[in-house]
């Protein structure tokens, strides 16, 4: 017998603010025309003021929850990718723990930024089939509207606000890619990147939050290498092709980067899932959200192959490969 994190539930939370293109057009020298050609970014959505990362991720938990048909106290972990926590301390995890009245367990963050989701949901996974713990809540949570530096168009205009999650479980199954739930994680980093794309701040430098800078070029450059690097390992590990993928969710930062990524893998665009001209690029919500979105519409399917990707700050990246 083989222990699989099963996903039983998902679900995600978009604050009801939208803020479109033509709305950013009053705030830099921008035109909705080149944010559209450069990025398919139309719109996102944008945190209310006092609308913190925990409760956005607390509204996606609920709905996670209840799409699983499990109770929040049946949770014995929760998992949570942000690089906008509430507070320095204490965890975005605790404080979602706390508004969901689990009082057992464990709950902690994770922060890889653009590539968080994929790292806790491997986190997470490795819990589930050690047999350690039953049940997680894997969150992608972000307030990215709070860092970014609303004089500078070439950041402000590509990131958004959000939240996403998954209820995971710890099933038995045969040890095959027939098996539903989690078959296969890699996670990449190299610290070596970390001018391309960071924050200008942090409790130990600046003691302040900081905003986010970023070359947008060399980000995209490395994106897509990285990203096919880590997929193409993703096909040696498991045998898996192109072809045998149902639903490919990668990470949505850029239109153009999720088209030049499936082009050099030979992945069927009919079958990419894009979300990113409704909710810009939301970091470690946005595989979540788009997982969610597609649950939602009726594209993603119990059995289907699913494979996600992802790459972020540090830099960090990584693939998932998971049966529904
Ligand atoms: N509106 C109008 N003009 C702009 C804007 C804007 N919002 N931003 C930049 N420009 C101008 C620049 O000033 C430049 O003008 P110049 O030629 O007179 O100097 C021109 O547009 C071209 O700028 P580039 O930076 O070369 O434009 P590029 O085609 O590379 O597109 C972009 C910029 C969209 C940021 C692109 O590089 C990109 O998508 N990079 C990936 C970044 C990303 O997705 N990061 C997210 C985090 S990491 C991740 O999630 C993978």
């Amino acid at each position: 017998m083989t222990l699989r994190s099963v996903v039983i539930g998902c679900g995600h939370y978009l604050p009801e603010r939208i803020l479109t293109n033509s709305d950013i057009e009053k705030i830099v020298d921008t035109t909705d025309d080149w944010i559209i050609e450069r990025t398919g970014i139309q719109s996102r959505h944008i945190a209310a003021e006092g609308e913190t990362t925990s409760m956005l991720a607390t509204r996606a938990a609920e709905r996670a929850i209840e799409n699983a048909g499990c109770l929040a106290t049946d949770i014995d972990l929760i998992v949570l990718a942000t690089a906008t926590p509430d507070y320095t301390f204490p965890s975005t995890a605790t404080q979602v723990q706390a508004a969901l009245g689990i009082h057992s367990g464990a709950a902690f963050d994770v922060q890889a930024v653009c590539s968080g989701f994929v790292y806790a949901l491997t986190v997470a996974d490795k819990f589930l089939i050690s047999g350690s713990h039953k049940r997680a809540l894997v969150i992608g949570a972000e307030t990215f509207s709070r860092i970014l530096d609303w004089t500078d168009r070439t950041t402000c205009v590509l990131f958004g606000d959000g939240a996403g999650a998954v209820v995971l479980e710890a099933q038995s199954g045969k040890g095959t890619l027939e098996d539903r739930g989690v078959l296969n994680t890699v996670l990449r980093s190299d610290g070596r990147h970390r001018d391309k794309l960071y924050v200008d701040g942090g409790p130990s430098t600046t003691g302040t939050s900081g905003h986010l800078r970023m070359e947008g070029r060399e980000v995209f450059r490395h994106a897509v290498t990285c990203l096919a690097e880590v997929i193409e390992e993703t096909f040696a590990q498991t045998g898996v092709s192109a072809q045998d993928i149902q639903w490919f969710v990668p990470h949505q930062a850029n239109r153009r980067i999720i088209d030049a990524t499936a082009r050099k893998l030979n992945i069927d665009p009919a079958h990419v899932v894009v979300t990113v001209e409704k909710h810009g690029n939301t970091s470690a919500a946005s595989i979540p959200l788009a997982l969610s979105t597609a649950c939602q519409d009726g594209r993603i399917k119990r059995g289907d192959l699913v494979l996600l990707e992802a790459m972020g700050g540090g830099f960090t990246w990584g693939a998932a490969l998971v049966r529904w």
